[in-house]
């Protein structure tokens, strides 16, 4: 069984990219899904992703309201939104600040683009460098002919080449997982030979993309080098009714991990 592997450039290119029923990875590498997969490793209960900081905040009252420990965490601009408890660098996301917590979440692209999936897709992962192995492994148990979609957020519209070489970090290993079940396109070989020729210097490659640059100017610049990070974790947040959960590794013959 073939399963097309396609590569989406962009947040806004979702809406119109005929989803229904394929297996989705959003990727954000600087820095949304890799704070996503930071902050559940550290044991938060749940990721809310919202589409805005006024979402958050209002979503973040009902919780308290309802008692539901959690806290209110996103950036504008790249820098921690006036008043919320947390920004979006992975590295404030430790186990004394998160665990136990459901983390109320808005950022620029890497939220917004999980808000923009349409209904009737089979499954939606967040994957990054972090945790790429891991979010191969789930897409690897999803692929069928309705198809694997790596959907890069970008950022503010545009293409982001560190969300591009993580989708191609994705190829890269899918191709070793099901080495005649997977045909990437265009872009996703595209993506998968930018990937090869800079995993041996991922975070100097980071280091030059556009967004980085920003962070470095904001003084944010060890978040880079940190999100360059491979296979650090092996969990795979997933979207369950609204809420992004971690789905972890059950060993399976031969010691596959199999993500359910
Ligand atoms: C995001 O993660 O949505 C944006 O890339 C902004 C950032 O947090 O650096």
């Amino acid at each position: 069984m073939d399963s097309p592997v396609r590569v989406l450039p962009r947040k806004e290119d979702l809406p119109a990219a005929g989803l229904a029923g394929t297996a989705v990875a959003v990727i954000d590498v600087l820095r949304a899904t890799s704070t996503a997969v930071a902050a559940l490793a550290a044991g938060a209960a749940a990721l809310r992703p919202c589409a805005g900081p006024e979402e958050a905040r209002a979503l973040a009252e009902r919780l308290r309201a309802a008692g539901v420990p959690c806290l209110l965490c996103g950036e504008a601009g790249a820098v921690r939104v006036p008043g919320f408890d947390l920004g979006n660098s992975p590295r404030e996301f430790t186990p004394e600040a998160v665990a136990g917590r459901e983390v109320v979440l808005a950022t620029t692209n890497g939220t917004r683009a999980l808000r923009l999936l349409p209904e009737g897709v089979a499954g939606v992962a967040l994957a990054s460098f972090l945790n790429a192995s891991a979010a191969a492994a789930w897409l690897a148990a999803r692929a069928s002919p309705a198809g694997l979609v790596l959907a890069c957020a970008g950022t503010e519209g545009a293409f982001s080449y560190d969300d591009f070489l993580c989708a191609g970090a994705l190829v890269d290993r899918l191709e070793a997982l099901r080495p005649d079940g997977i045909v990437p396109d265009d872009l996703a070989r595209a993506a998968r030979d930018a990937y090869r020729q800079n995993r041996g210097g991922l975070a100097a490659a980071l280091a030059a993309c556009r967004h980085a640059r920003h962070l470095f100017r904001l003084g944010l610049g060890e978040d880079v080098a940190f999100c360059a990070r491979e296979d650090v974790y092996r969990l795979v947040p997933v979207v369950r009714e609204g809420r992004v959960v971690p789905a972890w590794p059950e060993l399976h013959e031969g010691g596959n991990a199999r993500y359910t």
